[in-house]
């Protein structure tokens, strides 16, 4: 009899999903399992929303964002009782294993599901937060920077056009990620982020000395964590005298067309998965740091908070030091 294996999308949708799906279909039956989806996150895997799903289920959906099977943030699935239900749902299909697409927090459900079932998993770290410790890189966060890139690029145009500053703001949840790398690569003047930290009034100095030799628009990235998006434009307006918008770029920032990457590392991911569960894995997060992929476990995961790379702080701490002699 074939291993029947099942797929779910957990937490915040991010592009990359659907790719994964297509590859989860397509390697699943090359490798002679039987694929289910699983709709709507947990909340599907208690209400039984888990069916068999064949090659045409995934034609055409590379190029889509967000998911075809939805995902969902269950308040249920925390309860054991629940729980136990989904499990049962699973068992009746004869569904043995579950890939799960999403981050620490569906993972930790995860693992204390796969203890009280028995019912394997593999964590696929996805959101576009990048938030997630033991791996440099989670599913959609290429899309989510080049989304954002192309938003501040647009930005720009407008800035430059009507001497204004901009204020940016990204998402990110708690983490800084997003609004560092996107303040290093669009050239911002000003990068907010949490993992930093440091008073915006440090750069009055700076920022009126450029004025005076003739800059006219700013661009500042401020991460959503640091909640402070508004009082950074009044600051622009009051302490430099210069009119200031805030943008806040919300949820485009989790849809689009999946970049070459994410549908790249979706493929390599599910495979790892894949190959993974067939080499004996029960319970397992892959992560994927220097270029390497490695299963790692829950604890290894959930031991530490994510902590950005050292050297990306220290580049973005010397690119956004407030200098008050640069013109
Ligand atoms: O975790 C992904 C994320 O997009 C965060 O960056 C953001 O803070 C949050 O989800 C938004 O959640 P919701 O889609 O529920 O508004």
């Amino acid at each position: 009899m074939k291993q029947k294996i099942a797929i779910l999308c957990s937490g915040g949708d991010v592009s990359g999903m659907n790719p994964a799906l297509k590859r989860f279909v397509e390697y699943a039956i090359a490798r002679d399992m039987e694929p289910y989806f699983v709709y709507h996150g947990f909340e599907g895997l208690i209400d039984n929303k888990i069916v068999p799903s064949t090659y045409s289920d995934v034609a055409g959906i590379m190029t889509r964002g967000g998911t075809k099977i939805g995902s969902a943030r269950s308040e249920r699935f925390k309860e054991s009782s629940y729980r136990r239900i989904a499990a049962d749902n699973l068992r009746a299909q004869g569904i043995t294993m579950l890939i799960v697409l999403g981050g620490d927090g569906s993972f930790m459900g995860m693992e204390k599901f796969y203890r009280e079932s028995g019912i394997s998993f593999c964590g696929i770290p996805s959101t576009i937060d990048n938030d997630i410790n033991g791996t440099d890189y989670c599913l959609g966060v290429d899309t989510a920077l080049g989304i954002i890139k192309n938003s501040i690029d647009q930005i720009r145009d407008t800035a430059s056009s009507f001497r204004r500053a901009f204020v940016i703001e990204t998402m990110g949840r708690n983490c800084g990620y997003l609004a560092l790398v996107s303040a290093l690569t669009s050239g911002a003047e000003l990068c907010l982020i949490p993992e930093i930290g440091g008073d915006f009034n440090d750069y009055k100095e700076d920022f009126a000395s450029q004025i005076s030799s003739g800059r006219d628009y700013f661009i500042a990235v401020v991460s959503e964590a640091m909640k402070n998006s508004d009082t950074v434009a009044e600051w622009f307006e009051k302490e430099l005298g210069f009119e200031a918008r805030v943008t806040v770029l919300g949820h485009i920032q989790r849809g689009g067309n999946p970049s070459v990457y994410d549908r790249l590392m979706a493929y390599r991911f599910v495979t790892y998965a894949i190959d993974g569960f067939l080499a004996g894995k029960t319970h397992s997060v892959i992560c994927y740091t220097k270029s390497h992929f490695a299963f790692k476990t829950i604890d290894d995961v959930v031991s530490h908070p994510y902590r950005i790379d050292d050297e990306l702080l220290t580049l973005a701490r010397e690119q956004f030091r407030p200098s008050p002699h640069r013109t």
